[in-house]
Parts: C-alpha cells; sequence; structure tokens
C-alpha cells in the first residue's frame, strides 16, 4: 500500500471520528468515501469508528467490486454513483445529524433562510425521497437531489454532504446541520422570511472570491 493510500485511509478514519464527536452523527450511523485512483475508499458496515483501522477501509472499483472478505458501507451505491455522476467530486459524507433528519423526517427541503445556503451550491437543500437504505432506488434519489449541489437530506433518513476534498466536504456537513437548526428553530416561531435566488447566486459568487468555494 502507498503512503498516499494509507493516509487517506487514515484520514477517512479521522473524519468519521470527528463526525461524532462534532455530534453530526451517532454511532456507525454514517459513511465515508474518498475517491482514490481508479475507484474509491470507503468505510466498512457497522465498525465502530474507535476502532476502525486502515486495513479495514475497502477499496471499490467504479462497477462496485471489492477483494473478496471486506464488507463496504451499506451504502456503498449512493457513494459511487455519485462520484460517477460528479467529477468535481472526491469526498462523500453521509451522516444522521439530528437537525437535518428532523426536517427529513418531515419532507422538508431547507430553502434560503441565510446566505450561508449558498455554500451548497445553490437556493436549497433539497430532500431526496425516501428509499429503503442501501438500494439503488436510495442512490437515484440522492443523486438526482444534489443536481446543482453539494449537499442534500435524505427523507426518513439523514443527509449527505460533498466535495472536491474531505475537508470541504466535512465543513459542509457541520454547516448544513447549522442552517437545519437554524431553520427549525426559525419555524417555532413562524414562516421565516427567505432570501431571494438573486441574493444567493450574489453570494455565491461573492464566496468564490472570499476562498469559500464550492466543491
Ligand atoms: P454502514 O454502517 O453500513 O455504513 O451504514 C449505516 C448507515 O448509515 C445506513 O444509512
Amino acid at each position: 500500500m502507498t503512503t498516499d493510500e494509507l493516509d487517506k485511509r487514515q484520514a477517512i478514519i479521522d473524519a468519521c471520528r470527528r463526525m461524532n464527536a462534532l455530534g453530526i452523527n451517532q454511532g456507525t450511523s454514517g459513511n465515508i468515501s474518498l475517491r482514490h485512483g481508479d475507484g474509491l475508499l470507503i468505510t466498512p458496515t457497522s465498525v465502530p469508528y474507535d476502532v476502525m483501522t486502515p486495513d479495514q477501509i475497502v477499496f471499490m472499483a467504479m462497477d462496485g467490486s471489492h477483494a473478496p472478505g471486506q464488507k463496504p458501507s451499506s451504502e456503498w451505491r449512493f457513494h459511487l454513483d455519485i462520484l460517477k455522476a460528479r467529477a468535481d467530486v472526491n469526498a462523500v459524507v453521509h451522516a444522521h445529524p439530528t437537525y437535518c433528519t428532523i426536517l427529513a423526517i418531515m419532507g422538508m427541503d431547507i430553502p434560503p433562510v441565510h446566505y450561508m445556503i449558498a455554500a451548497a451550491g445553490g437556493d436549497s437543500i433539497r430532500c431526496a425521497p425516501y428509499a429503503t437504505f442501501g438500494t439503488a432506488d436510495l442512490s437515484g434519489h440522492a443523486v438526482r437531489a444534489l443536481v446543482d449541489r453539494l449537499a442534500c437530506l435524505l427523507d426518513h433518513h439523514g443527509m449527505i454532504a460533498i466535495g472536491a476534498t474531505l475537508d470541504k466536504a466535512m465543513w459542509l456537513a457541520v454547516e448544513v446541520e447549522t442552517l437545519a437548526r437554524q431553520y427549525h428553530g426559525c419555524l417555532q416561531i413562524g414562516k421565516p422570511p427567505l432570501l431571494s435566488s438573486a441574493e444567493i447566486e450574489r453570494v455565491r459568487q461573492r464566496m468564490a472570491g472570499y476562498g469559500m468555494s464550492e466543491g
């Protein structure tokens, strides 16, 4: 194994542990993948992050195949399909953050309640329709909800954040949970006023200059 591959495997494990330390995930319910060579590296299924070791991270080819005996995340389909569909993306982070999941249970998109929504690529964060975890149906819904976006919610499930690097995808995952929490808070008071799509587009262009560029 090259040093580059080992570093990527360790970076995935570190990011998993960070998800739980930051409170955006519980137990082993999340999963992370990173593009590597002509395939991807992905977390194993149901291994607690504090005992996960680099050799347990699964290398998966773009046809979904992997070494026998290895057990990729049950959500490998959407990780693979997102990386196939999106040349701009190298990292996929999936978690069940509490406020994202509350909105997802209600089947709600996150509208432009705060200008930071632009960091997710547009004037909304869509909620993909429900399908059973690990299925091709769920993967199709997720890929569609992510068109022109870097994050989406999954109905009755959780959230996906994607990015050009693992650090960017992780940063966005935390930001999306913050937006979900803010929107949830606003809904306790009433119907929040929204920013216009034109304003979100202006913010998007400004962010690119500011170094908060997408991806
Ligand atoms: P894994 O432990 O298989 O990655 O899956 C948990 C999960 O998030 C299902 O949505």
